[in-house]
């Protein structure tokens, strides 16, 4: 009979109590295993704590809310994943009396614990999770399509108020250094400009398509959609929000999205009313989508049956609309994943008239 840990590593996201109840259930009714949760990822085998994890047993009537619940009932750390302590955190793993460990994790946690493994000789599974989307090699990541349908809600709404006032709203998107979230989300929002950092923009270039909606088809308001990892261009001293020269590359000290709207307002003579808006946690909040419960079911179900075959120092993944296993060590290699600047959801974009920058 194995015991087996769980833990969820790096920023939340809807979609990890799904893996959690999954691996759970499966361990639990197929193989008659133990499931411990390490609370705070690696603080809870620095700390040595293992809470015990039944099937059925989350609510006195009997009621799963793991299933509709964000967050994640572990608790989770995003800065605290380092080696510093790591003779620590795997003399942890033996004290805890763990045959294996499921860690759900985005590519920077993913990097850490594999390494630990790595020098522990621990039998580890991953499971990737990130609004962000950038994990390579898999199509899909837990709470990524969550965060999505929670930016498009947001577009719908800023919509309305835009078109009401002849406004431009940018909004400004999580995403780090990745612009799969903008991307999505400003496509399946009707945004009239996706700013993403993966393909070079110019302020003349988006000025003169905000122009043109204007003054040829007779659209007073528009919706900007700024990934917060774009950088500024060099050439645009002239803003608000204090543009520095500093190691000779630019720093701002405003977000993106104030920035683009500093833009904004300057080429357009003052003659265009911005407001921003910055959705900031928001994005990592709410009640996991059908799509990610989906994933994170068969996702958590996968990483289980690796275990039982003792296939370890694999991530579960999803490739070509299949559930398939990838080594840690290639993931790793390849992250973060950006968006493809030549990819059939640019040419969609630019095809109905959206600005996804360049000219
Ligand atoms: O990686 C997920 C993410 O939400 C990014 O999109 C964002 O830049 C970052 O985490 C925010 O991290 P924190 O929760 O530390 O503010």
């Amino acid at each position: 009979k194995k015991r087996i840990g769980i833990l969820t590593s790096g920023g939340d996201c809807p979609g990890l109590n799904c893996v959690i109840r999954a691996v759970v259930s499966h361990a639990t009714l197929t193989y008659d295993w133990e499931v411990v949760g390490i609370p705070y990822a690696t603080q809870g085998l620095l700390e040595r704590q293992a809470i015990a994890l039944s099937v059925h047993g989350w609510d006195l009537r009997g009621i799963d809310p793991l299933l509709n619940m964000g967050g994640t009932i572990l608790g989770t750390i995003n800065k605290g994943d380092t080696l510093a302590r790591a003779s620590e955190m795997i003399a942890g793993y033996a004290e805890l009396k763990l045959d294996a460990l499921i860690a759900i994790g985005g590519d920077g946690s993913m990097n850490i614990i594999h390494q630990l493994a790595t020098l522990g000789n621990w039998n580890l599974i991953t499971i990737p999770k990130t609004i962000d989307n950038d994990v390579a090699l898999t199509e899909r990541a837990i709470g990524f399509d969550t965060a999505v349908n929670t930016i498009v809600d947001a577009l719908n709404r800023l919509t309305f108020t835009a078109a009401s006032h002849d406004r431009v709203m940018i909004v400004e998107v999580m995403g780090r250094t990745a612009g799969h979230l903008a991307l999505h989300s400003g496509i399946a929002g009707g945004a009239d400009v996706i700013l993403i950092p993966e393909v070079t923009y110019t302020i003349p270039g988006l000025c003169q398509h905000l122009d043109e909606l204007r003054n040829t088809w007779r659209r007073k308001f528009a919706i900007v959609v700024v990934a917060e990892g774009i950088s500024p261009c060099v050439a645009d001293f002239g803003n608000s929000c204090g543009l520095e020269l500093n190691n000779k590359s630019p720093s701002l000290k405003c977000g993106m999205g104030q920035y683009i709207a500093d833009q904004i307002t300057q080429c357009t003579n003052h003659e265009v009313d911005t407001r921003v808006s910055v959705l900031g946690h928001i994005q990592r909040g709410g009640i996991p989508s059908a799509l990610d419960r989906l994933t994170a079911t068969v996702f958590g179900k996968a990483a289980v049956d690796l275990i039982a075959q003792e296939k370890y120092d694999q991530m579960v993944a999803w490739q070509n609309g299949q559930v398939v296993s990838v080594p840690i060590a290639d993931v790793v290699a390849k992250s973060p994943s950006p968006v493809d600047p030549g990819s059939y959801l640019i040419h969609s974009a630019r095809a109905l008239g959206t600005y996804v920058g360049e000219w």
